[in-house]
């Protein structure tokens, strides 16, 4: 029998909506496959919220995120809001809004797929096989801590900043998940100089006896961004504070291939939105350029939430049987690339089992979309 669920849409700035359409497609492919009821409510988030109402994350928006069962977002992020001297940004709506909703885990999954493995920069050898999870802080740190200047604008500061329970909390979410693969939680930090780091330790070795089977390593976040590149293979679960996690999950993107292939999960104890690693890409927007999959895989990571895991499954399958016939977007073939909303399509008609548009896909005729 389906469900019902009530899911808040914020598709953004830039690329956001278009990323969006195509999540969507996916979404509703699924309802209409398995007979489930999702209630879709779009809300407006960062520049374009700016635009009409002066605030990035206008109450409305947030009391929509705030009745649904889980929220998708695209992106944020526009030029004309990009000059750092002004006092309202778009950035400031996504990040009220993940602290509103208390979402202070970013799961963000990491893996060199096999058919795209000679599309990274990277050496082959190199990266074959890797496959990892960045657990990042995503409601404290230097991001929430205290800032400012003093009265002569001589000097600016920004405060790192971190509570035990906030350290905690994250930590055992990264050991379950750790429990799940290859046991191996790797903590990212600057204990070397940073004393927040230190206690970042201190409390991760602390929840760390509730998990005896896990092996807990320590690295240093320079040395880490060096180790991403050299050895992803060593990599299974990692876990660090919001700064170092948005840094190299960045980088890490570069192993896939893309950063338009990363979703990510961002969970608190009561509430969940999903959203792709990458921004809103404003050089890309309006030209049906970009890469979706980022989109579309955060919301099979929803289904998954959702305990809808054969949902998940199918929007997995779809996105693997795209690279198996190399469906891809420019970013991954320039030469015989597919445009975002073809994608999108594409992976639609593979999730609802349309014999025909796959056979035409497999023939490596476009004329069905
Ligand atoms: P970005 O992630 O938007 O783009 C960086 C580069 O990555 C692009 O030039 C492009 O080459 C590539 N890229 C990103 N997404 C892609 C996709 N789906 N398909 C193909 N290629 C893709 O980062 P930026 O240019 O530094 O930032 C642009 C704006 O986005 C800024 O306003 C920034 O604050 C915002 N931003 C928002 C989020 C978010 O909404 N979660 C995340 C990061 C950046
Ligand atoms: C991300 C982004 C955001 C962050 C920005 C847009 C506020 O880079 O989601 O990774 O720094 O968290
Ligand atoms: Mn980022």
């Amino acid at each position: 029998m389906g469900v019902s669920k009530k899911i808040a849409v914020l598709a953004g700035d830039g690329i956001g909506p278009e990323v969006m359409a195509q999540g969507i497609k996916a979404l509703k492919a699924i309802e209409d496959k398995y007979g489930h009821n999702f209630q879709l409510t779009e809300a407006i988030i960062g520049g374009c919220a700016i635009d009409k109402t002066g605030n990035p994350l206008p109450q409305e928006t947030l009391e929509v995120a705030l009745d649904a069962d889980a929220v998708l977002l695209g992106a944020i992020g526009t030029p004309k809001y990009a000059d750092p001297t002004m006092k309202v940004r778009p950035e400031q709506g996504l990040l009220g809004l993940r602290k509103a909703l208390g979402l202070y885990a970013n799961i963000r999954p990491v893996k060199a797929y096999d058919k795209l493995v000679g599309l990274s920069p990277i050496k082959n050898e190199r990266i074959q096989g890797a496959d990892f999870v960045i657990f990042r802080e995503l409601t404290g740190g230097i991001y929430f801590g205290e800032n400012g200047r003093n009265d002569e604008n001589t000097m600016a500061y920004d405060t790192m900043t971190y509570h035990d329970y906030e350290i905690e909390r994250i930590a055992h979410a990264a050991f379950k998940v750790a429990m799940t693969r290859r046991k191996e939680l790797c903590l990212i930090d600057k204990a070397n100089v940073l004393e927040s780091s230190r206690f970042w330790r201190e409390t991760v070795d602390k929840v760390a006896k509730e998990y005896p089977e896990v092996e807990l390593t320590y690295l240093y976040v320079d040395n880490a961004a060096m180790q991403l590149i050299l050895n992803p293979k060593r990599f299974d679960v990692m876990v660090t504070a919001n700064l170092f996690g948005d840094i190299i999950s960045d980088e890490a993107s570069v192993i896939g291939g893309s950063l338009g292939l990363l979703p990510s999960a961002s969970i608190g104890d009561s509430r969940c939105l999903f959203e792709p690693v990458h921004g809103s890409y404003p050089e890309g927007a309006g030209k049906d350029i970009a890469n979706p999959t980022a989109m579309i895989l955060s919301v099979a990571m929803m289904f998954d939430h959702l305990e809808l895991h054969q949902e998940a499954r199918d929007i997995y399958d779809a996105i693997g049987t795209c690279m198996e016939k190399s469906i891809m977007t420019p970013d991954l073939n320039p030469e015989v690339s597919y445009s975002c909303s073809q994608f999108g399509d594409i992976v639609e008609s593979i999730i609802s089992g349309d014999e025909i548009n796959i056979k035409s896909v497999q023939e490596g005729s476009h004329s069905i979309i």
